[in-house]
């Protein structure tokens, strides 16, 4: 994935650039709609952290394509996203988005119940302020879930780390466990309509070398993609700022 960090916000700085939805958001439409084609990261989420008659916060949202799922069954929803021209889409979609980030949410204090982040990279090693920030918006026992891409599955994990060798998913694991979130794998299906979104998918998210393999690596019309869930509660009577709540 053609990410330019893992968590090196600073506290109130900008957005992390995402290439693939801040430059084709139309491609990265057609990739969330094969992302999670049946289901099993949705699953675990509502196993993990069930939203139904809750207050949500999407965080990092884009332009608010999971927001209209939570909202089938939340009390309420928001979007929270840091680049300019995706607010306008998503709320140009009819959604309530805000412009912020994940260090500084335009929200009050203890008015959600889950606050969710999906391909969440700019919740990596460096991001404290970020948790922080989540659990000043949560209600006491709300949760804070993070999804992102497990890079030790094949074989879009293999790619994955093609383009960032550095990338030390071990390490990234234990920031997660230090910060008392408990973690899940799942494996979810990526089911394009044809070749020619796959192959488009695929090449907004690698160079161009790693794109070649991987649509060579791909005979049909699914890829198999491997994430990790973290989930931790805000405990109840969390001292915020000298206050007990
Ligand atoms: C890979 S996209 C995922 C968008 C959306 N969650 C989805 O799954 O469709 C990552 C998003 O995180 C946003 N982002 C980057 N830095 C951020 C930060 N510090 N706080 C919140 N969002 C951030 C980007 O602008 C981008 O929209």
């Amino acid at each position: 994935m053609r990410y330019a960090g893992f968590g090196g916000q600073t506290k109130s700085g900008p957005a992390i650039p995402s290439p693939n939805i801040w430059h084709w958001p139309e491609v990265y439409e057609q990739e969330n709609r094969a992302q999670d084609a049946d289901g099993a990261l949705w699953a675990a989420l509502a196993e993990a952290a069930p939203w139904s008659g809750l207050d949500v916060v999407d965080v990092g949202c884009g332009d608010g394509f999971h927001l209209p799922r939570f909202a089938e069954e939340a009390r309420s929803v928001v979007g929270v996203e840091p680049h300019p021209p995706l607010v306008s889409r998503a709320q140009a979609r009819g959604l309530d988005v805000r412009r912020g980030g994940a260090e500084a949410l335009p929200l009050s204090d203890a008015s959600a119940d889950l606050v969710h982040a999906r391909t969440a990279y700019f919740f990596g090693a460096g991001c404290e302020p970020g948790l922080a920030e989540a659990d000043r918006v949560l209600r006491p026992g709300g949760t804070l879930a993070i999804i992102d891409l497990d890079f030790t599955v094949p074989p879009y994990g293999d790619w994955l780390r093609a383009d960032l060798p550095r990338y030390d998913p071990a390490a990234v694991e234990r920031f997660f466990a230090r910060q008392g979130f408990d973690q899940r794998r799942v494996t979810s299906t990526w089911r394009f309509p044809d070749r020619a979104t796959l192959e488009s998918v695929l090449r907004i998210e690698f160079a161009p070398t790693t794109a070649d393999r991987a649509v060579a690596q791909t005979p049909g019309l699914t890829i198999a993609v491997g994430y990790r869930l973290h989930t931790r509660r805000r405990p109840a009577g969390l001292v915020l700022g000298g206050r007990r709540s």
